[in-house]
């Protein structure tokens, strides 16, 4: 094989690139401190670019790439890519679409128990010198209904998941069928639906055009009061804005945050409000998840460079 240069500009598992170490005529630079300019300048010469979320994949970044044959996203959301750009120079845009999913699904159960029993707020208490056992009573699961938007990988690992906790699931998905749901055992409804009948929601979709304030003022107004609401896909599914309202109003009792709308986040006016869990996107860290997705992108990258296919494209 040829020469290829490969740069990973986000962290990424070692041990999970070894495709791309074994693989003779590849040569792979790690450099992940780069600023967007620093980036652009460095990307010329590269025929793959990897990345995680991190990394923002702009239409001026793949200008300025002229040797650029294929980007490889290390997860699942491709948000962070300019997949316009990238289709019209001819790039092929890979991601890894299910070695996170464990992670992300088991991260969301983390959320949603936490907020459930204030676990967060009662340890910062302690934390403090405080023993208070009055502040910090929850709500059980059990009996209770957990609506599901968005009821792709993560969505249908999480209702597995929540059915061991003996809730109730209903799930609203464009592909979902009426068969599938009894099938696996829960119901099914239009978001509109699964937002009325739910204690808690979830939100489990893509960020793109139709998903984003999917969960605004207006579908805050559809929920009980006293909801609950997980976000463990991607910030700006929920309007923050809306959500901050809902929690000052009482209508929503929880929120369990583990992505933003701007990500480093810089508001942090969400997380002055007691009732509001939040972690800095870390659905997806795990050693098992990192290495699975670090794997799917680099044998993508060796099966194109070496075979001209890839399986996820
Ligand atoms: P997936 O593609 O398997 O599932 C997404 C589902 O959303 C699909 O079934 C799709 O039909 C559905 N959908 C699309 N538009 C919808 C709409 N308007 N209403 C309801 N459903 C809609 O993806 P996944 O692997 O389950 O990932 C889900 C989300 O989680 C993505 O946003 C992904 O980027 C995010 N994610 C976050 C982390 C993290 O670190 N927090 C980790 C992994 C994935
Ligand atoms: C994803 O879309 O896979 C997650 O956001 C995890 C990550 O940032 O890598």
């Amino acid at each position: 094989m040829t020469n290829y240069k490969i740069l990973i500009s986000d962290p990424m598992s070692e041990e999970g690139i070894f495709p791309l170490r074994d693989t003779e005529g590849i040569t792979v630079v790690f450099d992940t401190d780069l600023n967007p300019q620093e980036l652009a300048e460095k990307i010329t010469g590269f025929d793959a670019l990897l990345v995680r979320s991190k990394t923002q994949v702009t239409r001026e970044l793949i200008e300025k790439a002229d040797k650029l044959k294929i980007i490889g996203r290390a997860g699942v959301g491709v948000d962070n890519i300019d997949l316009e750009a990238a289709t019209e120079k001819g790039i092929i845009v890979v991601n890894a679409p299910d070695g996170n999913t464990n992670s992300a699904a088991e991260h969301t159960m983390a959320m949603l128990m936490s907020m459930a029993r204030k676990i967060p707020q009662a340890f910062t208490a302690m934390r403090n010198g405080e023993w208070d056992r009055k502040s910090y009573v929850g709500v059980e699961l059990k009996g209770k209904t957990l609506g599901v938007v968005g009821f792709g990988r993560i969505g249908a690992e999480v209702a597995v998941r929540a059915k061991g906790q003996r809730m109730n699931i209903i799930a609203y998905d464009p592909f979902l069928t009426q068969e599938k749901a009894e099938e696996l055992g829960i119901s099914f409804g239009t978001v509109e639906e699964v937002l009325k009948a739910s204690n808690f929601v979830t939100v489990h979709t893509p960020l793109m055009k139709e998903t984003r304030h999917l969960i605004n003022e207006k579908a805050f107004g559809l929920m009980k009061k006293g909801v609950q609401i997980i976000n463990c896909a991607r910030g700006g599914i929920i309007d923050e804005k809306a959500l901050y309202n809902a929690i000052k109003s009482g209508k929503v009792a929880g929120a369990a945050l583990d992505v933003f709308e701007q990500e480093p986040m810089v508001d942090f006016r969400l997380l002055d409000l007691p009732e509001v869990v939040a972690t800095p996107h870390l659905g997806a860290s795990t050693h098992e998840a990192q290495e699975n997705v670090a794997i799917d992108v680099s044998l993508d990258v060796v099966s194109y460079f070496s075979k001209g296919v890839v399986r996820n494209s």
